[in-house]
């Protein structure tokens, strides 16, 4: 959609549900309230379009304003600090190109409307009951039989170098395969440390961390090291005594 204004509502968690699930109703609320602004949401890491994917969007798009709000109230001084990173990092990568006016609002419970939420939110509450379900089930009674885990990085820097791509090919690969749970276990993981090496794959219990490891070496990573057990060396990164 062509809209000169864009709003990206986050999600910084990396965790939990996809944000677009979550948002949507109040996304809903906001387009038919403003139905010339285009609504996305966007997380740092963990499932759903990144902030990174949102700008791009929105660039291609044509737009000439784009306001990154975030969406969830209660403050967290780190992720608004790695969004702003994200920002920056997506501003540097463009220096060249016309980009839209970029706009980050601060956390909700600074704002004049955050008491007005929880003033409404005090009378729209449901009674607790005990039926809710179980926080165990046989489902999850069993660790996996898997011979290799995999944890494929989505912390901020590997979120916006790839990872999400990376672990998307990964998935399908494996599918493709047959490979399931019982056999290779992927995790995706919030920042594993060496976010320089981005995006990061580490493969135990072989203790094999590969470093850029982008969605185009997935097929070679899969057939090479979870089917035939050799570890690809020249993709290793650099690591402390
Ligand atoms: S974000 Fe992946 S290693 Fe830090």
């Amino acid at each position: 959609m062509t809209s000169a204004r864009w709003v990206l509502v986050t999600a910084p968690n990396d965790r939990g549900s996809e944000p677009r699930d979550v948002l949507a109703p109040a996304l809903e609320r906001l387009r038919r309230r403003h139905p010339g602004i285009v609504f996305r949401t966007a997380v740092l890491g963990g499932s759903g379009p990144t902030v990174s994917a949102g700008l791009d969007a929105a660039l291609a798009a044509g737009a000439r304003e784009v306001v990154i709000v975030n969406g969830q109230t209660m403050p967290d001084r780190t992720m608004e600090s790695w969004f702003k990173r994200v920002v920056a990092h997506w501003v540097r990568v463009h220096d060249s190109a016309p980009v839209p006016h970029i706009q980050v609002v601060s956390d909700l419970t600074g704002s004049d409307g955050f008491a007005d939420l929880l003033d409404a939110a005090l009378d729209s509450g449901v009674p607790a009951r005990s039926t809710a379900a179980p926080i165990i089930s046989p489902l999850w009674d069993e660790v996996p039989g898997f011979s290799r885990h995999v944890l494929v990085c989505r912390g901020p820097r590997c979120s916006v170098n790839g990872a999400p791509e990376t672990a998307e090919a990964l998935s399908s690969e494996l599918d493709s395969r047959n490979i399931n749970d019982d056999a290779v276990l992927v995790t995706q993981t919030g920042c594993m440390f060496p976010c320089s090496q981005a995006p990061v794959v580490a493969v135990y219990p072989d203790n094999i961390w590969y470093h850029r490891l982008s969605a185009d070496r997935v097929a070679r990573l899969v057939r090479e090291h979870l089917v035939e057990g050799r570890s690809i060396t020249e993709w290793i990164g650099a690591r402390r005594d």
